[in-house]
């Protein structure tokens, strides 16, 4: 099959296509996909022309050939005990009474909605009906703070914001509304004001009464929603008529609007979950579900395959470690998706933990987010799934909608800490600095060298940005971004990112957003991140920071400047430490040496390499010093 999809995309993807429903059939072309700036813009288009609908495909369609009462939701609640399920048919009809509220209050095709939900059964139902009436979802992940998701509403201008008024993660409530209050008010200074904010009750987290009420503006999605029409009639858009916007960082501080469109994303995702996770329609498939994966394989891969998801809405360490395997032994879980952090930190629990839960439905492990170093993988191989379930260590990114390289169980043998080879269609190469390609045994910049349907389309508002960052680094490739070597059997090594972005549980950050909120500290004068290893996370946020003429350091002006990055960014952005600075090696041209710090910052300090090129190398020595206190 992988050589058909090289020698054959057309043929390869259009048959795959085929099994999907379409409207209108698209055109001759099956795809154009000018990866090479230097021969005109990037334009990447697949079965252009074909009208469908991606929420048709995932309900409608596998209601239709008979599957309607299969469960297609479970919820999970904090509370062990709360849960709810929904079947195809259920879905489909709560999916359609929230489609048909938004176009009642004026949603229409291409207006965006941004959806600022946690772990509810809300949240695939919220980005399904935006999907059937072709309106543009924005889901912004719900551990951002105010003002980063006042940024995304500016940024996108929704005509309405749905949210939930709390939500509650192990022993913590968090009070999601007054968040999204907040970044309202925010976005409404900036010239974004926002009509309409959906509000969904969630009961167990937090009473209504209790929470912050603007009349005229915010609407209890219970009042409302539950009042319209269980059918719904379905938009149809074309192939490249846009899916989604899903924010990511790069290297600069503003966020870039990653922007999926319809079609190729669906037969993409689709295929992907079905061949990298053997699916089998008996299945219980349980994910992680943080930023991208949400979207391609909690709601839409799975679904469009007709599979049954569980979700979670609370931390996997309560009430205890063993959580997850109670999950699993519950639901009767037969395929387990999770990040490399979720195992690191429950490996530091201790075998019993797991041991305790027979975990016999168990078949097929997945891991995503970052590398998995080879010890969490032994662990979660022999532990976890008792040395009998191959784990699918899936290589992707927001960028590429869906899994690029990855294991397709049990057809080749594994190798712990390897993503193993491409996927149907990809291929991948690794080039020097240069941009030449490499063969054979070697490491590198990781590129793709010809488009496959799941990958983004542009940036949303700055397609200059899109190829400047992703097409103009080597040209005639898409460039991830991320470091990567082949062995000697050709199989694929991810090691991280080769640019300022940060890999902090899984969460990309980039380095820039974080100085750009330290600074905003009046008493910080300059600042720079770097990442460094961490045992559980994988990477942690290490900051040196400079301050203004005559502060003088504080324990309580370190805390004040780690709050000032959760309130900016969010919690999970803070930095791990703070490392005072009277200066920071630059070179004569006022560049700062990260490469420096990183060492600096690890402790490598026989490992700095030639300092004599700085403006003034004596700086080194301070920061050094200042380390250690
Ligand atoms: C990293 C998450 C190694 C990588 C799906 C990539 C991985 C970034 C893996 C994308 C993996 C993701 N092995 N590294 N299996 N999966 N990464 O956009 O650095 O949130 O560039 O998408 O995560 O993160 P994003």
């Amino acid at each position: 099959m992988y050589k058909k999809s090289i020698d054959d995309p057309a043929g390869f993807w259009s048959e795959i296509a085929s099994e999907f429903y379409w409207k209108e059939k698209w055109d001759p072309e099956v795809y154009t996909g000018n990866l090479d700036v230097t021969t005109g813009p990037i334009k990447i288009e697949w079965f252009k022309g074909g009208s469908t609908n991606i929420c048709y495909n995932a309900l409608d369609r596998n209601i239709e050939t008979g599957n309607g009462d299969k469960i297609a939701l479970y919820w999970e609640g904090n509370e062990p005990g709360s849960d709810v399920k929904l079947t195809y048919n259920e879905l489909l009809e709560k999916v359609c009474q929230l489609a048909n509220y938004l176009k009642h209050v004026g949603v229409k095709k291409g207006d965006a909605v941004v959806i600022y939900l946690p772990m509810l059964m809300e949240l695939p139902i919220a980005m399904l009906a935006c999907a059937r009436i072709g309106a543009v979802h924005s889901v912004v992940f719900a551990g951002f703070s105010a003002e980063s998701l006042a940024q995304r509403i500016i940024d996108c201008k929704p005509k309405v914001v749905i949210t939930a008024n709390a939500v509650r993660r192990g022993a913590k409530a968090i009070h999601l509304k007054d968040i999204v209050d907040n970044a309202l008010t925010e976005s409404e200074k900036s010239g974004v004001p926002v009509g309409l904010c959906l509000t969904y009750e969630n009961h167990l987290a937090m009473e209504r009464g209790a929470t912050k009420w603007q009349d005229g503006r915010d609407i209890w999605w219970q009042d409302v929603v539950p009042e319209f029409p269980t059918k719904c009639e379905v938009e149809w858009v074309d192939s490249e008529d846009p899916l989604f916007l899903l924010y990511t960082s790069g290297s600069t501080g503003k966020p870039k609007g990653v922007l999926h469109t319809t079609g190729g994303y669906m037969v993409y995702t689709a295929t992907t979950f079905k061949y990298a996770f053997d699916y089998k329609s008996s299945d219980i498939y349980c994910a992680d579900c943080g930023w991208i994966t949400g979207h391609s394989y909690v709601t839409y891969g799975p679904l469009l395959n007709g599979a049954t998801v569980v979700i979670f809405e609370g931390a996997p360490n309560y009430p205890d470690a063993g959580r997850s395997w109670d999950i699993v032994d519950k639901y009767k879980v037969t395929i387990f998706y999770t990040a490399p952090t979720l195992i690191r930190s429950l490996m530091r629990e201790g075998n019993e933990y797991v041991t305790r839960y027979s975990r016999k439905s168990l078949r097929v492990l997945g891991s995503v987010g970052e590398p998995i170093n080879p010890s969490a993988w032994r662990w979660f191989y022999n532990v976890v799934g008792n040395s009998r379930c191959p784990i699918s260590d899936t290589w992707w990114q927001t960028e590429t909608g869906g899994f690029m390289i990855t294991p397709l169980p049990g057809a080749w043998p594994q190798k712990p800490g390897s993503a193993t080879f491409p996927f149907f269609g990809v291929q991948p190469v690794i080039v020097d600095e240069k941009g030449n390609e490499i063969e054979g045994e070697c490491s590198g910049y990781l590129c793709i060298k010809r488009s496959w349907p799941g990958a983004f389309r542009t940036l949303y508002g700055d397609h200059e940005r899109y190829e400047t960052t992703y097409f103009k680094p080597f040209s005639g490739y898409y460039f991830s971004g991320d470091g990567c070597s082949r062995d000697k059997d050709g199989y694929h090594w991810l090691t991280g990112r080769v640019d300022d972005v940060i890999n902090v549980s899984g969460h990309r950050i980039g380095t820039a957003e974080v100085e750009s909120a330290l600074v905003s500290h009046p008493q910080c004068a300059e600042a720079a991140v770097v990442g460094v290893e961490h045992e559980v996370k994988g990477q942690g946020i290490y900051a040196f920071v400079t301050l203004v003429d005559g502060v003088p350091y504080s324990e309580e002006l370190r805390k004040d400047l780690i709050s000032t990055v959760r309130k900016q960014i969010g919690a999970f952005a803070a930095p791990e430490k703070i490392h005072w600075a009277p200066g920071l090696p630059k070179t004569r041209s006022g560049k700062i040496m990260r490469r420096i710090l990183r060492k600096i910052a690890s402790r490598q300090l026989d490992e700095l390499g030639d300092i004599s090129t700085l403006a003034d190398p004596s700086v080194v020595e301070q920061l050094i010093a200042l380390g250690d206190s």
